[in-house]
């Protein structure tokens, strides 16, 4: 089988502006590898998640619990079946698309050494104001109102300084 090298940027992308507007993930016959000589780490998952649900995933070490969330940043490929989120099939999406538009909190936070504001908004789209409500939503606006420089707050690596 050919290698297909995965596009960054889509030529002629549909996407629309807001997707995924809704959240539905729908899994069909999704089966994942890590390298093409190494067994299946995910075989043949089928599932319907409604967009607001719930799931928890479950299953003993190995299970692949952590594969299906790579298979959703296509960081490994599907070698069968599909992953479609609000009806878009991401393998027909570019990586940055896919990547700029899900996320994923992890049970580690990661933060870089730069200001706080940087590390909210490292690409600078969101105005302070905007910034300061994601902080306010998150129960933190009254944490980051108390430090010093507030939100050019310098963080350090890994936020050692924050805690
Ligand atoms: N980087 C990797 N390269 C090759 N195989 C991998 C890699 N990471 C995981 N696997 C394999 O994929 C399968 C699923 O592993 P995965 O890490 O997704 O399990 P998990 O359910 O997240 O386990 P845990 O509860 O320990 O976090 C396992 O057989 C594992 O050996
Ligand atoms: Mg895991």
């Amino acid at each position: 089988m050919a290698l297909r090298k995965a596009e960054w940027e889509q030529e002629t992308s549909s996407l629309p502006p807001g997707w995924p507007t809704e959240g539905c993930i729908d899994m069909r016959g999704l089966c994942l590898r890590y390298r093409q000589d190494l067994d299946l780490a995910i075989r043949n998952i089928t599932i319907n998640i409604s967009s607001g649900e719930k799931v928890g995933i479950v299953g003993r070490t190995g299970a692949g619990k952590s594969s299906l969330m790579l298979g959703l940043f296509r960081i490994i490929e599907a070698a069968e079946g599909h992953i479609f989120i609000d009806g878009v099939d991401i393998a027909q999406l570019g990586l940055h698309e896919l990547r700029s538009r899900i996320t994923i909190i992890p049970q580690d936070p990661v933060l870089f050494s730069g200001s706080l504001r940087m590390n909210l908004d490292p690409f600078d789209n969101y105005s302070d104001e905007e910034a300061w409500r994601a902080l306010e939503y998150s129960h933190l606006k009254s944490f980051v109102s108390g430090l010093p420089d507030k939100l050019n707050q310098e963080c350090s690596e890994g936020g050692e300084n924050l805690r």
